[in-house]
C-alpha cells in the first residue's frame, strides 16, 4: 500500500467513474452487471474518503448527455441510483456523511427526486464529508443557468453591473458552498474533461488511469493520493516564491 501522509490529502476530490460499460464488454457480461459493479466501488470509495478525513467527495454520476444512451440502460441507472441512495442513507448517518446533489433535478425521474429529497433531509445535521453526486449534470448547463439567475437578480436591482466578480458569479453556481476541487481522478483511460465542473476545475491537479471503475480499489484510490500529494500546487506563482512563503 502507497502511504498517505494524512496532512496533505485534498480538501474536495471530484471523480469521473469511467469505464463501467468496458469492464463488462471484456466480461462479456452486459453493460448493466458493469454499472452494478461500479456501485460496489462507490460505496468502498465514499467509505474510504470519509474514514481518510476528506471533506467533500464529488461523483459524476449522470451525464446531462447520458440521457442520449439507450432507453433500457438509462432506466437501469436510474434504478441503481434510487436503490444505491435509500440504501446508503443508514451508513451515511453512521459515518456522518452529509448528502448533496448537483444538475437539474428537474429532469430526473420523481422517484429517484423523492429519494433525493429524503437523503438530503435525513443526512442534513450531518458535520463530517459532504458526498455530491452529479445527476443530470453538465457543467455548460451550470453556467448558463448562473448567468440566467444572475441576469435576473441584475434586472430586478437586487446585484448592480459593477459587483460583478469571479466570487459572486461563483455564487451562483451548484458548488456555491464548497471549495473547488484540489484533485480530479478519472478512471478508464480517457483523458477528458466531459464537461465535468469546467469552472471550478480552473485550477485542479489531473489524475488519470487505465483501470475502470469497477476495479478501481483502495490501493488505486491511494496510489492517486500519494501522487497528488507529491504534486506542487502554484496557483501562477513560481516555485521560489511558494517557497518563500513558506
Ligand atoms: C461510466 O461507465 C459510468 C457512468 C455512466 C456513470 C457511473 C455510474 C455508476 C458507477 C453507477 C451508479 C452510481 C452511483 C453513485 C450509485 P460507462 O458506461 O461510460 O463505461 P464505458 O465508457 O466503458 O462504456
Amino acid at each position: 500500500m502507497h502511504i498517505l501522509k494524512t496532512e496533505k490529502l485534498p480538501r474536495h476530490l471530484a471523480i469521473i467513474m469511467d469505464g463501467n460499460g468496458r469492464w463488462a464488454k471484456a466480461r462479456m457480461l452486459r453493460r448493466i452487471v458493469g454499472h452494478r459493479k461500479g456501485v460496489e466501488t462507490v460505496r468502498m470509495i465514499v467509505e474510504e474518503c470519509s474514514l481518510l478525513g476528506i471533506s467533500c467527495l464529488t461523483l459524476f454520476a449522470f451525464s446531462a448527455e447520458n440521457w442520449l444512451r439507450p432507453k433500457t440502460e438509462v432506466q437501469a441507472l436510474m434504478m441503481l441510483l434510487k436503490k444505491y441512495i435509500k440504501m446508503e442513507v443508514p451508513r451515511m448517518m453512521q459515518n456522518n456523511i452529509r448528502f448533496n446533489v448537483i444538475g437539474n433535478r428537474e429532469e430526473l425521474p420523481s422517484d429517484v427526486n423523492r429519494v433525493v429529497d429524503d437523503a438530503i433531509a435525513k443526512t442534513a445535521g450531518n458535520s463530517g464529508m459532504i458526498l455530491t453526486l452529479a445527476l443530470s449534470y453538465g457543467a455548460r448547463q451550470e453556467i448558463v443557468r448562473a448567468a440566467t439567475i444572475m441576469a435576473a437578480d441584475m434586472a430586478s436591482g437586487k446585484i448592480s453591473a459593477t459587483e460583478v466578480s469571479e466570487s459572486l458569479f461563483a455564487g451562483y453556481l451548484y458548488t456555491a458552498d464548497m471549495p473547488e476541487p484540489d484533485f480530479l481522478i478519472r478512471t478508464s483511460g480517457e483523458m477528458r474533461i466531459s464537461n465535468f465542473l469546467l469552472w471550478q476545475l480552473a485550477y485542479t491537479e489531473l489524475y488519470f488511469t487505465d483501470i475502470n471503475w469497477p476495479d478501481f480499489g483502495k490501493r488505486e484510490l491511494h496510489k492517486a493520493l500519494c501522487d497528488y500529494q507529491d504534486r506542487e500546487r502554484r496557483f501562477g506563482r513560481t516555485s521560489d516564491q511558494l517557497q518563500a512563503r513558506g
